[in-house]
């Protein structure tokens, strides 16, 4: 067949739901916030995705992975969390975590949710009881506190610098009302890092494991992985100007020490504790941002965190040479270890793949929109696990104009207003009608989306991607529905296929072969006969510019 879909329901589904489920899983990541609100106050929750829940069913995914949902006074929407272990009146509350657990154990999705150790909110009662306490008493000693440098102590005690911008030291005024010491937050001054060699820290994280595996999750996604232990001396960095590049993880001294890994074997045997009573596996994933694949690997040790994710996929340009390079050294160095690689295009920190892969125009470009579908077509190929985000499968473009004024990502306001990075993927999800909300709340025709949505998105709706089969949306659909069909498809081995400059192909055994055009131009399909399902019109014995097509031959 020459059409972009070919249709796939009624094939027989063949995964086997084995205690290594999360090997090839697919799971979708939700934002919670901007999901679906059940209230009415234009904020997501958990009784939204509870009830988002059969839509997800029926796009095919294998989990979810929850956005922090703890108390938290939201500086960084949740990642500054003031309890680990309960939900926000904002999101709802345990019953109705409860609930949402009940339903997707019911549907068959798995529930992963995001667990933040390398730091909490300053509205923490530890770090209260910190601020409270004097210099050397053992509440600071939970934290990093330290005296100031200079004959008054009035400069910090290093030269670091915060992910998000600025010092990562902020100084406390003492009870007797005087400037006192400076606490370390490697991200905002909301966010004081937990001081890990303290034993009472993973102490308590055990516990706080243990409160939600015992509720019943399948596991957990671990925000700032490579984090958690700074060097012991605390010693200035040599390079102080290249690690003041916002989001990047460069300091050597605050990231990636040896003694994490210790934590990850600790956590790990924790899960299989719990595997070990029932059979089912828990599933650790990283968000490790180190410096190479090789480093990487060390996070997934067979003893260490199941997975991690692959950043370099997501940050490649949209070129052959680069992409190949970066999944031939995923494979070499990561499935190397036994685990299997965790293929991400899109998240919430990103701008999204249709804008990243075309012409910044505030709706995005055919051509970013073509590339994504093809990416994704590509990604969904490769050996591993997959993390959808939400919307993606919309093919939602970035929100690249919002006014300054809604803009909430500590980044933005920390950097000099400099980077607007990542507010535009968060904006509420449109599910049906032609205005906004679009059906994102569940309020009055009048309630506001805590972020705008564009006009624009009435063309991106669930509603409408649903009925319309040639939609970013059934492309995700088939592609979950055959990856769940064909055994090829699943972790394993891909091998290369020679192709023409700007093109990709890999053979993933068994005759199936997925090939990507790079290029604007029309190439010679690299298999004879229609391909199974492909990203763009597709007509056999052709494979169109900026697409990607899965053909299965006789081998
Ligand atoms: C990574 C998360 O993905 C991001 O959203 C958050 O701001 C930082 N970690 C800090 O927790």
């Amino acid at each position: 067949m020459t059409g972009t879909h070919r249709q796939v329901d009624g094939v027989s589904l063949k995964r086997i739901d084995t205690h290594r489920w999360w090997r090839d899983a697919v799971i979708y990541q939700v934002y919670v916030r901007s999901f679906l609100d059940s209230t009415g106050d234009g904020i997501g929750d958990l009784a939204g995705v509870r009830a988002g829940l059969p839509y997800l069913k029926k796009l095919g995914v294998d989990g979810i992975w929850l956005s922090p949902f703890y108390p938290s006074p939201q500086h960084d929407h949740g990642y500054d969390v003031a309890d680990y272990c309960g939900v926000d009146p904002v999101f709802g509350d345990l019953d109705e975590f409860d609930r949402l657990m009940a339903t997707a154990r019911r549907l068959g999705i798995r529930v992963l949710l995001d667990i933040v150790p390398n730091h909490c909110s300053s509205e923490h009662p530890w770090f209260r009881e910190a601020l409270a306490s004097p210099p050397g008493s053992p509440a600071r000693a939970r934290f990093h506190f330290a005296d100031g440098r200079g004959p008054d102590g009035s400069e910090p005690p290093n030269n670091w610098h915060a992910m998000f911008g600025g010092p990562a030291w902020s100084r406390v005024t003492e009870a007797d009302g005087r400037p006192g010491q400076w606490y370390l937050h490697m991200f905002t001054p909301e966010q004081p890092d937990w001081s890990w060699r303290n034993p009472e820290i993973p102490a308590e994280f055990e516990r706080i494991l243990r409160f939600w595996l015992d509720r019943g999750v399948d596991g957990f996604r671990i925000d700032v992985a490579a984090g958690l232990y700074k060097h012991p001396e605390l010693p200035d960095s040599d390079d102080p100007e290249a690690d003041a590049r916002t989001r990047d993880s460069v300091n050597p001294l605050a990231w990636n020490q040896p003694e994490v890994h210790d934590v990850w074997r600790h956590w790990r045997a924790i899960c299989e504790e719990y595997t070990a009573r029932d059979g089912h596996d828990r599933l650790l994933v990283g968000e490790v941002s180190v410096p190479s694949a090789r480093e990487h690997a060390k996070y997934v040790r067979p003893d260490e965190l199941h997975q991690a994710f692959f950043f370099d996929l997501l940050s490649a340009p949209w070129e052959a040479d680069a992409f190949r390079k970066v999944i031939s050294e995923a494979m070499e160095d990561i499935a190397g270890t036994g685990s299997t690689v965790t293929w991400v295009l899109n998240n919430h920190d990103q701008v999204r793949t249709v804008t990243r892969y075309g012409e910044p125009t505030p709706q995005g470009s055919g051509l970013g929109a073509a590339r994504a579908r093809a990416a994704a077509l590509l990604m969904l190929a490769l050996p591993g696990a997959a993390y959808i985000y939400q919307g993606e499968e919309l093919g939602l473009p970035e929100v690249v104009d919002l006014p300054d004024d809604v803009l909430t990502d500590p980044i933005f306001r920390r950097t000099g207003s400099r980077a607007r990075i990542r507010d535009g993927c968060r904006v509420p999800l449109p599910w049906s009608g032609q205005a906004s909300p679009f059906g994102f709340t569940s309020g009055a025709e009048s309630a506001k989306p805590w972020l705008p949505q564009p006009e624009y998105f009435a063309m991106y709706t669930t509603d409408r991607a649903l009925d319309d089969t040639r939609s970013f949306w059934h492309l995700y659909r088939d592609g979950l529905q055959l990856r769940s069909a064909l055994p090829q498809l699943g972790e394993g081995t891909l091998h290369w296929l020679e192709s023409e400059p700007g093109v990709l192909a890999f053979d993933r055994g068994d005759g199936l072969v997925c090939a990507v055009n790079f290029t604007t131009a029309d190439i010679p399909a690299p298999v004879p006969g229609a391909p199974l399902l492909a990203s763009g019109p597709c007509p056999a014995g052709v494979l169109p510019g900026s697409t990607a097509a899965w053909w299965l031959t006789d081998h």
